[in-house]
Order: C-alpha cells, then structure tokens, then sequence
C-alpha cells in the first residue's frame, strides 16, 4: 500500500504531514513518489483565507486517477476544515479526519494501530529534509483576531511539554540537524514554562545549529504595560494567560548565540482603529516601541510581518497608515494578503467591503514599499562575511542558502554543500535577496 501526501497552508500544516507519513509508515504503507501510484491520498488543507480552500477543488480531479487501472485510491482530507466547509466536502473524499486523532487514522482505514496517543505531536515525525527539522511548541490559537479560522479550525492552544521539545530537539543535533524551528500559530503564548526559559533550554543543548521561531504575536506581555492609546475590550480569559514577557523574550534572544536574528512579528494592520475592529490588543505605538526595543537589544535583527489589506472599512486614511509604518519601520519582508472574509468569523458580519479592485491596489502599493526598505536594508550586506545554511540547489552549481537573518543568498559552488555552513562575501543586494562569492 502506497501513500501521497498533499500539503497546502503554513508551516504547521507541513510539520503536521511529517507526521502523518510517520503514522501511515508505522502501519505499513509506503510512500509513493507519483500521485497517481498511491492507494492513499491524503489531502492537509488551509481555510485561512479563501482562495487556499479553492485550491482543493483544484486537485479533486487528481484524486480519481488510479494507477494503470487499479482501484480508486482512498482519500482522506484533513487539516484546518471550517464546519461548513466538511458538509460540502464529505461527497467528495472517503474520510475527513482530525490531525488530532492521526494516530487513529490506520484502524479507521482497516490496518493495525501502531500507536496510540492522545496527544498527536508526541508522534515521532517523518522529517522531510535532514538538516532543518519543524518541532511544533504547540498548536490552536486562543486570540480570536476578528478575521481568522485558526481558533475555530485548530481549536484552543496546547501547549506540549518542555521535555518532550528538549527531547525532540536533542535528538535531531545528534543526527546533524543544523536549523530547529520551533512552531506554533502563536509561540508567546507557549505556557509549559516561559518561552525564553524554553529557547534558553534549547541554545544549551551542545552542537552548532540554529534556533529559529515563529509566529509571534505582539500584544503586550501584561495590559498594565501598554501604555498609551485604548485598549481593546477582549473576552475574559483571552489574551493575556501565559503570555511571555517581551523584555524577557528579548534579552533572551539577544544572549542565546543559537537564537538566529529574525522575527516575524505580524502587526496586521497600521491603524489603531482597524486594529480595534480586528481584535489585535495592541496599538502603533506599542509595537513601534516593541520594535524598537528589539532593535536596540539586538541591532541587525531581520524584521518580517503579515498584513491584511482591505479588511471590513478600511478607509484611505487608515490605510495610509499601515503606508507610514511600512516606510517608518522598513521591514525586511512581509506577507502582504487581501483580506478574504471567512464564515463565522466575527468580522465576516462586518460591513463596508472594500472592493476588489481596491484590496489590489493596495496590495500592490505596500509590495512597492517592501521591494525598496528590504533592497535598502539588504545593501547594508554587501562586502560583509556572513555564515549560511545551503538550503537548497537552484541549479547544477548554484546554491541557494540562508543568513542567520533568514535572507536568501546565491551562490555558486561545483561542490554539493547541501545542509552545510559555509562562509560566504557578498557581493550584491537584490530586494528578494543577496548574492555572493564562497569562502
Ligand atoms: N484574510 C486575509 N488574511 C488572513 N490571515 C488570517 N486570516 C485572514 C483572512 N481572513 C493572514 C494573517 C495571518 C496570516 C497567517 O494569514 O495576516 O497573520
Ligand atoms: Fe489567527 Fe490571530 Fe490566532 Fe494568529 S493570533 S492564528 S491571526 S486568531
């Protein structure tokens, strides 16, 4: 029996496939390099935004194509599923499963169990690359931000325990892994310890990797701290329970030589007032003064962000706002998206579109501004030494890799450097990245 993984959404969807093809593997399947040579095909979708739900039915035709007239494949689809979105779905795979009970899924279809657990990311993963390995922290979301699935899709947060990561973790470097990213649709609210006691945990244990996180959120570790500007009315209960100290968080950051200097730190929105209406419990001012504490702390940080354009009434006043702070802040990168209004979801009953045409316009006009601060900052490179990680091949002698700031750099090498440090001067800044000569 042979098995096909599909994978759309984020990093945490793809953690979750590695350990679906452990699960299946552990039961007796195998995986099959080609669609259409599988018995199982297994769909992990994305609902966050519309267009990634869209793109299921893209592949449903794939999903009827046996194998030079063998049976039907098996599908099963999972993932972030909305409610409504598994009626509609239920005609068209056999099974719709919760990552949650993977490791249910062998008996579901018929084989032994080879394992059990209650929790799912005790499961020892099937990594997918061997130098830098995905280990989820935790997963679900408690914010509630107006416009997104996760909190309804994931369910609320989980943290895993701290020793279980550690354990993950150490194994890994005693294989050679050289970058560990640790996962969860919202790190700073991680509360089996501290985050920083965590990523402290993670920089003592030996060897020479990296140390990478994502994602943040910036609220403000306690309300009394926030400062000026109103503060959102939240739910009781949300926002605020576990949540780290960002000078903690930092301080951290800056003394852990394992901890890489890049963050993605999504502030959504450059208005108070949007992100009032998008429940985001933070102000401008707060997370121009959060980054400008990181900065001080650790100056050659490589800053990224999310940002939705066009969410329920944004004028174009406040859009111009989100204009200043791009301009004012100077991100390295951002994942610049149209707002795509999600069923049950609080702002999904807003009113006020903004209309389509309009949403792409301001897509394009904040891409314009990214393609200029990143160049910008990406020159500052030029002449320097930099350590990297080989990440990939681009071409036969061409290599792409990564700075501890998480930029790409091209370089050329006759030799295969894949997973490997290198040494490299670079030589020219492009806005999507770098360019320079091995050591
Ligand atoms: N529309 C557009 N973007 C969204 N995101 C989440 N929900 C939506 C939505 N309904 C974006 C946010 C988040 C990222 C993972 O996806 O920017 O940070
Ligand atoms: Fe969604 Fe907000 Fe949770 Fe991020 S913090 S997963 S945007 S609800």
């Amino acid at each position: 029996m042979r098995y096909f993984i599909i994978t759309f959404g984020c990093q945490m969807n793809r953690s979750d496939s590695e350990r679906i093809a452990s699960v299946l593997e552990s039961a007796g399947y195998k995986s099959a390099s080609k669609i259409n040579e599988a018995d199982l095909i297994v769909v992990n979708m994305c609902s966050v935004r519309k267009p990634a739900v869209d793109r299921i039915y893209g592949v449903l035709p794939r999903l009827r194509q046996g194998f030079g007239g063998q049976a039907k494949p098996k599908t099963i689809l999972t993932g972030c599923i909305l409610k409504k979105d598994r009626k509609k779905f239920a005609e068209k795979f056999d099974y719709i499963l919760d990552i949650k009970d993977v490791s249910k899924w062998p008996e579901i279809l018929g084989s032994n169990p080879p394992l059990k657990t209650d929790n799912y990311l005790k499961i020892e993963p099937k990594y997918s690359n061997n130098f830098s390995a995905f280990v989820p922290i935790m997963t679900g979301c408690n914010n509630f931000c107006a416009y997104c699935v996760v909190p309804y899709a994931r369910g609320s947060e989980i943290s895993r325990p701290a020793e279980e990561i550690i354990c993950e973790v150490e194994n890994l470097i005693k294989r050679g892994y050289k970058e560990i990213w640790l996962l969860g649709q919202n790190v700073n609210s991680y509360n089996s310890i501290p985050f920083s006691q965590l990523l402290k945990k993670i920089n003592d244990i030996p060897g020479e990797f990296w140390i990478r996180f994502t994602s943040s959120h910036p609220k403000p570790s306690t309300r009394a701290k926030l400062g000026a500007g109103p503060v959102p009315q939240l739910p009781p209960g949300r926002n605020g329970a576990g949540d780290f100290s960002w000078d903690k968080l930092i301080e951290t950051m800056a003394k852990c030589k394992k901890v890489t200097e890049y963050l993605n730190l999504p502030v959504q929105s450059g208005d108070n007032k949007i992100l009032k209406k998008m429940n985001r419990p933070y102000t401008i001012e707060h997370y121009k003064n959060l980054v400008k504490k990181i900065r001080e702390k650790i100056p050659n940080i490589a800053l990224s962000t999310d940002i939705i354009v066009g969410f329920p009434g944004e004028t174009e006043k406040q859009f111009e706002n989100t204009i200043k702070l791009f301009k004012e802040i100077k991100f390295d990168m951002a994942y610049i998206v149209k707002y795509s209004p999600r069923p049950g979801t609080a702002a999904a009953k807003m009113e006020d579109a903004v209309p389509q045409k309009e949403r792409d316009r301001r897509e394009k006009v904040l891409t314009e501004i990214l393609k200029k601060t990143a160049l910008e900052n990406n020159k500052k490179y030029i002449n320097e030494e930099v350590k990297v990680l080989v990440e990939k091949q681009k071409a036969p002698g061409s290599w792409i890799a990564k700075t501890r700031t998480h930029k790409n750099v091209q370089f050329e090498s006759k030799e295969n450097l894949l997973g490997q440090f290198v040494k490299i001067k670079i030589t020219n800044a492009l806005p999507w990245g770098l360019k320079g000569e091995i050591l």
